[in-house]
């Protein structure tokens, strides 16, 4: 029987051992924050609700980072943060009397896949459980609530710190997502203790809690124990974006796209490219980019936010591109930046072009036809026009507001019209 669903996503801890200003949730993991990513998978299951508990003066921010939904979040801020205990507790505060399953999320765990979190709800649902928790299998279990009790079942989870030799030589570990009854488990979370060794309340008392009352508890284990990892420092951080790229640059491949070497390919989340592409090492795209079929990019390209690359389109060396699009077969190979730049199709983008598009106060447009032949040093500044295929020589300045009409040829600096028994 499906009870209604309800979600929470804990992100008020104070994150002390990230040991920067920036709340540890907001940090970015390939191209989304990581509550971003939690509230996505939040979200593709379809809770009725979704409550976010964060840290006092986060709730705005956070809130913006979260999207409107559906469902939209309902914040709630947890002042002073005394455990995730203690921040489920103020989210049923928030919640009422609503009935149902809780599901909660830590904010720190961006890697959980959908399937995961399906296959933890499966099994509650299919259960008389009271509580069933998501567990992972670690080579290292060091820095987790480690789960005891017969397989299949699990008695009470003990944290690290209180844990003594024996159980910490455990290696199934919670994950931190638990799916719960809120009733009993409301009941259970009021009357949660801290006398542990942080002296926080722990929602991983709950199992015991629930135990306690008769009720059985189940655990599901994820398929990948790096679904697990989440992050408390800089260090772990980086650890988890580095699953996450591995996991897009995976899925990239499945889909035909030739990845030479995914160890050095930064590609954010949220990326569309073609099959028969082919993505050479060292490059960096960015989240929202779009790339056709049978496109080169890299070695060592950056491909800001905004970028479009039609079909057969080539981005090589050095080159960056922002909120430019370029047509099919279209090639700009080498220590180039176009920014806020509309190329044509079967344009040539010579070395070291530059579209000088900020004049220090705002952006500026330039847009470049089918065929043209852009010469290499050509700095074109926004805005500019270039026709069809029209030229530039080699060291062109294009000062600002030339509109070089189709087939012109244009040279020198300032750029002007080449005319007839000019030299070059
Ligand atoms: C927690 C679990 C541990 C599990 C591990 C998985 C508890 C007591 N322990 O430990 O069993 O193996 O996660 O990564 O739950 N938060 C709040 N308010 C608070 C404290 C924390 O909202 O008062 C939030 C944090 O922002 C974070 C999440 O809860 O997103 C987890 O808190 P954290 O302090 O990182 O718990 P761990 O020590 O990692
Ligand atoms: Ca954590």
């Amino acid at each position: 029987m499906n009870r209604p669903l309800h979600a929470v996503i804990l992100a008020a801890g104070r994150g002390t051992r990230m040991k920067s200003p920036t709340p540890k949730v907001l940090f970015d993991v390939c191209g989304r924050s990581a509550l971003g990513h939690v509230v996505d998978l939040a979200r593709r299951l379809e809770a009725e609700t979704l409550t976010i508990v964060v840290a006092p003066g986060f709730a705005e921010v956070c809130a913006a980072d979260a999207g409107s939904g559906p469902p939209p979040p309902r914040m709630v801020v947890q002042d002073p943060p005394l455990g995730t205990g203690h921040a489920v507790r103020c989210a049923l505060d928030a919640l009422g009397a609503a009935d149902g399953d809780l599901l909660v999320l830590y904010g720190d765990g961006p890697l959980y896949t959908e399937a995961s979190l399906r296959a933890v709800l499966a099994r509650h649902r299919e259960t008389d459980a009271g509580a069933t928790v998501l567990s992972a299998l670690q080579d290292d279990p060091t820095g987790y609530g480690r789960l005891v009790g017969p397989p299949g079942q699990v008695d009470r989870i003990v944290e690290e710190l209180d844990a003594d030799l024996a159980t910490r030589a455990l290696r199934e570990v919670n994950t931190g997502i638990l799916v719960f009854r809120l009733t009993p488990g409301r009941e259970v979370v009021a009357g949660l203790e801290n006398a542990n060794a942080k002296g926080e309340y722990y929602l991983t008392d709950v199992v015991a809690g629930l135990r306690r009352r008769g009720l059985d508890v189940g655990r599901v284990a994820v398929a990948d124990a790096a679904e697990a990892i989440a992050f408390n420092t800089l260090a772990e951080l980086s650890r988890v974006r580095a699953v996450l790229r591995a996991r897009i640059c995976r899925e990239h491949q499945q889909n035909g796209v030739d990845i030479v070497d995914p160890a050095t390919t930064y590609i954010d989340v949220g990326v569309r490219i073609g099959a028969g592409t082919t993505i050479l090492p060292c490059t960096v795209i960015a989240a929202g980019v779009e790339i056709g079929e049978r496109c080169v990019v890299g070695p060592f390209s950056h491909l800001r936010v905004g970028t479009v690359l039609e079909s057969k389109a080539e981005i090589g060396n050095f080159t960056e591109v922002k909120k430019s699009r370029l047509g099919a077969g279209s090639k700009a190979k080498h220590l180039t930046y176009l920014g806020d730049t509309e190329i044509g199709r079967g344009t040539n983008i010579g070395c070291g072009t530059i579209t000088a598009n900020y004049d220090g106060r705002a952006k500026h447009a330039t847009r470049i036809g089918d065929g043209a032949f852009i010469g290499s040093g050509t700095v074109l500044i926004a805005p500019a026009e270039v026709g069809d295929r029209a030229v530039t020589g080699a060291g062109a300045i294009v000062t600002r507001n030339t509109r070089i009409e189709d087939g012109e040829v244009y040279v020198g600096v300032p750029a002007r019209p080449l005319r007839k028994g000019d030299r070059q």
